[in-house]
C-alpha cells in the first residue's frame, strides 16, 4: 500500500462534490465508501455505528485502534480510525480492547523506583527485543526503547519516551513476550509526574492566590451579569492576534494575570 494518509483535524471530513467511491473490506465483508472519509466516517456511512471503539474522534483517546492490510500486500498496518483516510481494497477490523494484564497499586504509596515498577510488572523481563511493539505504534512510539529503558532503572527516561501513547493496547497485541508495554509507561508516567518531575512554580504561585480569595470580587461579579452583558464582554475582550509569535504577547490589563 502506498505512504499512509492522516489527516490533522479528526474526521469531520465534508464531502467534496463528486467525491469518488472505493471498495474496503470492513471484517471481510465489502463496501463502497468515498475516498476521502476517515475509516471511522466510511464506517459510519456503511452503516456501522460506533457505540465502543470510539471517542475523542481527534487521535487522542487511543479508543479505534484499527489493523489493515492491502490487497496482495503481506504486511499489516495499524492506524487510527479517526484519524487514518480509507484507501482502495483496505482489510480492516477494529481492536477497540485488549485484554493485557493492569496490575492493581496504590499511587501514594509506590517508591518511585525501578524496582517498584519489576516487582508489579515482572513480566517486562519476558521482552525479547523483537521491536514488534514500536513497529505496531499508530503513534510512532519507540516501545522497545521505553521498554529497555524500565528495565535499565531509567523511569524518566522512559516516562519521555512514551508520552505520546495513547493507551490503544496495540503494542500488547504483538508482542511476543506478552508485555502490557502502554500499562507499564502509565504507572511509570504516574510515578515521573507525581515524585519526580520538578513542581511547576508559576502553578504553585497560581493556586496560592486563588486559595487567598483573588479572583473572588471579580468571580462574585461575573455571576451576577446577564447572559447580554456576559455576551458582551467576551466579544469586546481583548484577545491574543492570530499568529503571534510564541512568548511575545501580553494584554494591556495584565491585573487579572
Ligand atoms: S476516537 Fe479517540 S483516538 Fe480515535
Amino acid at each position: 500500500m502506498s505512504a499512509r494518509k492522516q489527516v490533522a483535524t479528526g474526521d469531520r471530513a465534508i464531502l467534496p462534490e463528486g467525491a469518488k467511491t472505493i471498495p474496503i473490506f470492513v471484517m471481510g465483508k465489502r463496501y463502497e465508501v468515498p475516498e476521502t472519509l476517515t475509516i471511522m466516517k466510511a464506517m459510519e456511512y456503511a452503516g456501522f455505528k460506533f457505540l465502543r471503539g470510539a471517542g475523542c474522534r481527534g487521535g487522542i483517546c487511543g479508543a479505534c485502534p484499527t489493523v489493515y492490510r492491502g490487497e496482495g500486500d503481506y504486511k499489516l498496518y495499524f492506524g487510527l480510525a479517526c484519524q487514518t483516510v480509507v484507501e482502495p481494497n483496505m482489510f480492516l477490523a477494529q481492536i477497540p480492547f485488549y485484554p493485557a494484564n493492569r496490575a492493581q497499586y496504590d499511587i501514594e504509596t509506590i517508591e518511585p523506583l525501578a524496582d517498584a515498577v519489576h516487582a508489579l510488572y515482572p513480566e517486562i523481563f519476558r521482552c525479547v527485543a523483537c521491536n514488534n511493539c514500536s513497529k505496531a505504534c499508530p503513534m510512532k512510539v519507540e516501545v522497545l526503547d521505553y521498554i529497555s529503558a524500565i528495565k535499565q532503572g531509567d523511569l524518566a527516561r522512559a516516562a519521555k519516551l512514551s508520552f505520546d501513547c495513547i493507551q490503544c493496547g496495540m503494542c500488547a497485541g504483538r508482542c511476543m513476550g506478552e508485555l502490557p508495554q502502554y500499562h507499564i509507561a502509565q504507572l511509570v508516567r504516574r510515578l515521573y509526574g507525581k515524585y519526580m518531575q520538578p513542581g511547576a512554580a508559576h502553578l504553585k504561585k497560581r493556586v496560592a492566590e486563588i486559595e487567598s480569595g483573588k479572583y473572588d470580587a471579580l468571580l462574585a461579579g461575573l455571576q451576577k451579569m446577564s447572559h447580554a452583558e456576559l455576551e458582551k464582554i467576551y466579544k469586546e475582550r481583548e484577545r491574543e492576534p492570530d499568529m503571534v509569535g510564541l512568548g511575545t504577547w501580553m494584554p494591556k490589563d495584565v491585573s487579572h494575570l
